[in-house]
């Protein structure tokens, strides 16, 4: 019988519910899609307990109706800028080299590397092996049967803001659905888009929202950075409502129907139309002004945010399969290559992964958190074995790393 994953990805401009059903060849089928604006959610975050949980219950409520089934758990993301990461190292005692490494080993090793404390009003909500270290000498992603005295583990680890994840429980507990796992939403975003490849070989993905953005770094095959910001395509709408003075829903249609963030690839000649504060009739404007305005903010995004982050981590220079743009906010023309400009990095935009049954609506970059919370709990439902480090490349290590950056030019 198939088996049913739930993904609930509450954003700040909608809500949408995917079910999927895992058939016994490890396929997964959309069988029910439910996607409502949102309410009572600011920059990723519940503000308005009501109002968040009747969004919440329609945006179920659709996808039941479509599924012919009722929701009874979920895998939920959690998103907002109050989430942040760091990278520890644990240690387990595994023994006197005369018994094979375990699952219980590994679990210990990574128990060991979320030990430290945290702040009362926070909750470690992502924890996921980088590598292993055995006798501080072999470096392996996965050490499973392997005979050493000492497993260190480096983890990445992703914390968020307690009382933002007991209102998120709330809302979704109202609905009569319980909490299976709490997704960072960077990490199902990256799920949703990258390929194996990618994660390999050092890639940033950036997924822009209606008013967050985020960003997390892969690099050998796992998760090493993670960030939010509390910017996202309302601030487009928001700086056009000022520079153009028109009001917020037609600066939103000028946005989605002119919208370009690379001014030199829209003709001189190109003119619109907009309805301004205080006017009885349209006035003409050029489009070049549209790009400037919205170009100017993703510039801003893109070098006060994303290319600091990048150079804090370590990672400059060294994202060889460059940037994946996801994210409602990225289908704006020219995001991809002005992206590719400022940070000097190959970038394309990301879609979903296609996935089966209904998945034309979610064949699109807004909805690349919902896919990627269907293929990570398709994952835990099925084959998941999540405690070893993501099976890549062995040999492309730390010390690889290590060597690059010296010799790289910076
Ligand atoms: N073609 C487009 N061009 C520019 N912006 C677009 C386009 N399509 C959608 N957007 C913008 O994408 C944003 C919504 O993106 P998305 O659905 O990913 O947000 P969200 O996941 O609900 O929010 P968040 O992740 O920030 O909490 C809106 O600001 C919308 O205006
Ligand atoms: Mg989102």
């Amino acid at each position: 019988m198939a088996r049913v994953v739930t993904a609930i990805d509450i954003g700040s401009s909608k809500v949408c519910t995917l079910i999927g059903e895992v058939t016994d060849a490890d396929v997964i089928r959309v069988v029910g899609i439910g996607m409502v604006p949102s309410r009572g959610v600011s920059h990723g975050v519940i503000t308005n307990l009501e109002e968040a949980t009747l969004a919440i219950g329609e945006s179920i409520q659709k996808a039941e109706r479509i599924a012919q089934q009722t929701v009874t758990r979920a895998y939920v993301a959690v998103g907002g800028p109050h989430i942040s990461s760091m990278n520890k190292r644990g240690s387990a005692a595994v023994g006197k080299g005369d018994r094979p490494i375990d699952r219980e080993d590994l679990q210990r090793a990574l128990d060991a590397a979320q030990s430290m404390p945290v702040t009362h009003n926070r909750q470690i909500i992502y924890c996921a092996a980088r590598e292993y270290t055995l006798d501080e000498d072999v470096t392996t992603k996965n050490p499973l049967g392997l005979l050493g005295y000492t497993l260190d583990v480096d983890a990445h680890i992703i914390t968020a803001n307690a009382t933002s994840i007991n209102n998120l429980a709330n809302c979704i507990r109202r609905n009569h659905v319980d909490i299976i796992e709490y997704v960072p939403q960077p990490i199902a975003s990256a799920q949703a888009v990258l390929s194996a490849e990618e994660m390999n070989d050092g890639v940033a993905v950036v997924d822009m929202g209606g008013e967050t953005t985020s960003m997390i770094i892969y690099a050998c095959g796992t998760p090493f950075d993670t960030h939010v910001y509390p910017l996202g395509g309302s601030h487009f709408t928001n700086d056009m409502v000022v520079g153009l003075h028109t009001p917020v829903t037609a600066a939103e249609e000028i946005k989605l129907r002119y919208g370009h963030v690379l001014t030199s690839a829209v003709g001189a000649d190109e003119k619109i139309d907009i309805s301004t504060f205080g006017a009885t009739s349209l006035s003409t404007i050029q489009r070049r002004y549209v790009a400037d305005i919205m170009g100017a903010r993703m510039e801003d995004i893109l070098d006060h945010f994303i290319l600091r982050d990048i150079k804090r981590s370590g990672y400059d220079g060294l994202l060889a399969a460059g940037i994946v743009l996801t994210g409602g906010a990225s289908q704006v023309q020219g995001a991809a290559e002005l992206t590719s400009a400022v940070l000097q990095l190959p970038a394309r935009v990301g879609v979903p992964r296609r996935l089966h049954g209904l998945s034309e609506t979610i064949n699109n970059p807004a909805y690349a958190t919902a896919v990627g919370l269907l293929l990570h709990g398709m994952r835990r439902e099925t084959i998941d074995k999540p405690i070893p480090a993501f099976e890549s490349n062995p040999k492309t290590g730390s010390r690889l790393l290590q060597w690059l950056k010296n010799i790289l030019p910076r």
